[in-house]
């Protein structure tokens, strides 16, 4: 072989091997935050107590945030901050939890400020947040520093709630996870919190005809109605998944699958048979979770707001819409609702020119569409958001 060309290899090699974690350290804040850790466990733990659910939010968020384009707090920057109105609606149209972590944020910033970013605080939220519902403890170093784009297309990536298994599979194998942990964190993750009506398919796989009723009772021509994920323990974290994906009696159409398919059926009945072992394989699988492709070091920021880019006009990357600052007026939107003309133009002309900046624009108007006319509920979905594909006309009767 060609000298120049083994060189080349070696060099894309070495550019494209995965560093373990680079930089994260579990003493991270001992001298700049010390009591960081525990400020972030004292708001959760408050949250807790006023609302079991929290704990289901901060864990969907930490798969959300990190599985698509890694954990760097991405999934918090609110595409419509520069307006009013569309800000209040924040919290509704995003995965519970963001609250909590603006909370969270602003305790921090009174502490030592600019000193501890989202993206820790949504990695470190979420390992509280399993342990307050009774799962297992897990290792999260800490370092990670927060994005400065925000690409909803990446978060597009993530699976929808009927996707099929061996694609399912697959997106969890590209992402380093083994069918044994993605069943873990399914199953982990799924045994506690709710799934709104809105989500649910009755028809898409098989389903227990008493629990389909059951369900129906509490959907029926409400599509903003919910049902726990897990009937039977619905807050605490536990292996119930098992039995219940098996009989099929999960409200999400995914959970239903993986209890049936000839490659997922054996590993569910495998943990069901010994809860002991699943246990620690989701505490390992979160601790990959919460490492996937972050920054570190001088890379991105410590945003002072989660939900807002420091600096939205500053960036050296043309290759990403900086969603936190487009002007939907500018970008011919009109809406009812929108008081406040938004502030900032700040979007980048792309070095592809106008045709490249202008397919830009596009998406994003596309997607602030989709945030501003949707219902609510399929961006609160999040796995399915701006993937009409993926989206399910609501069913009158479940
Ligand atoms: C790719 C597979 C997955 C799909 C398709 C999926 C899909 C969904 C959907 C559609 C909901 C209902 C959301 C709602 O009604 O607002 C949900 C809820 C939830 N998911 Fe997943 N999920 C997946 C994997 C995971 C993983 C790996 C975890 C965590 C480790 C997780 C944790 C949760 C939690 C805790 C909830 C309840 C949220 C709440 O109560 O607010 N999910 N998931
Ligand atoms: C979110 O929705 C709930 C129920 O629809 C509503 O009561 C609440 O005011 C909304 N919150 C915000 C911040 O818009
Ligand atoms: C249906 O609801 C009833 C009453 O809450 C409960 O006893 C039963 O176990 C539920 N059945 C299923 C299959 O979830």
């Amino acid at each position: 072989m060609d000298a120049r060309l083994v060189t080349l290899l070696l060099l894309a090699a070495a550019a494209s091997a995965p560093l373990a974690s680079p930089q994260l350290d579990s003493a991270f804040y001992k001298t700049t935050c010390p009591d960081a850790e525990k400020v972030i466990f004292d708001v959760v733990q408050n949250r807790f107590k006023q609302d079991p659910g929290t704990a289901a939010g901060l864990l969907r968020l930490v798969f959300h945030d990190c599985f698509a384009n890694g954990c760097d707090a991405s999934i918090l920057i609110d595409p419509l901050s520069n307006q009013a109105s569309e800000k209040e609606a924040g919290p509704n149209i995003s995965v519970r939890g963001y609250d909590v972590i603006e909370e969270i944020k602003t305790e921090l910033e009174k502490k030592c400020p600019g000193v501890v970013s989202c993206a820790d605080i949504v990695a470190a939220s979420a390992r509280d947040a399993v342990k307050l519902t009774g799962g297992p403890a897990y290792e999260v170093p800490m370092g990670r520093r927060d994005s400065l784009t925000s690409n909803r297309e990446d978060a597009d990536a993530l699976p929808g709630p009927d996707i099929a298994v061996p694609k399912l599979i697959d997106e969890f194998s590209k992402q380093g996870f083994s069918l044994e942990e993605m069943i873990a964190m399914l199953a982990g993750g799924h045994s506690i919190g709710i799934c709104r009506c809105f989500f649910i398919e009755t028809d898409a796989a098989p389903i227990d005809p008493e629990y389909r009723k059951n369900i129906s009772a509490a959907c029926d021509g409400k599509d903003s109605g919910t049902v726990p994920m897990d009937s039977v323990s619905p807050n605490v974290f536990d292996g119930t998944y098992f039995a219940l994906a098996l009989a099929k009696k999960m409200p999400l159409t995914i959970d239903r699958l993986v209890g049936m398919d000839p490659k997922t059926e054996p590993v569910l009945k495998a943990m069901e048979a010994k809860p002991a072992d699943f246990v620690p394989l989701f505490a390992k699988s979160m601790e990959k979770l919460s490492v996937l492709k972050v920054l570190t070091g001088k890379d991105g920021e410590i945003r002072k707001t989660c939900s807002e880019f420091n600096n939205p006009q500053a960036s050296s990357d043309t290759s990403v819409i900086r969603i936190s600052s487009l002007n939907p007026d500018q970008m011919g939107l009109s809406q009812p609702g929108a008081a406040k003309p938004a502030v900032a133009e700040a979007r980048k002309v792309a070095p592809g020119g106008e045709e490249e900046a202008t397919k830009r624009i596009r998406n994003a108007v596309k997607l602030t569409k989709t945030f501003v006319n949707e219902a609510a509920a399929k961006v609160e979905g999040g796995v399915v958001v701006n993937k009409a594909a993926q989206i399910q006309t609501p069913k009158p009767n479940v």
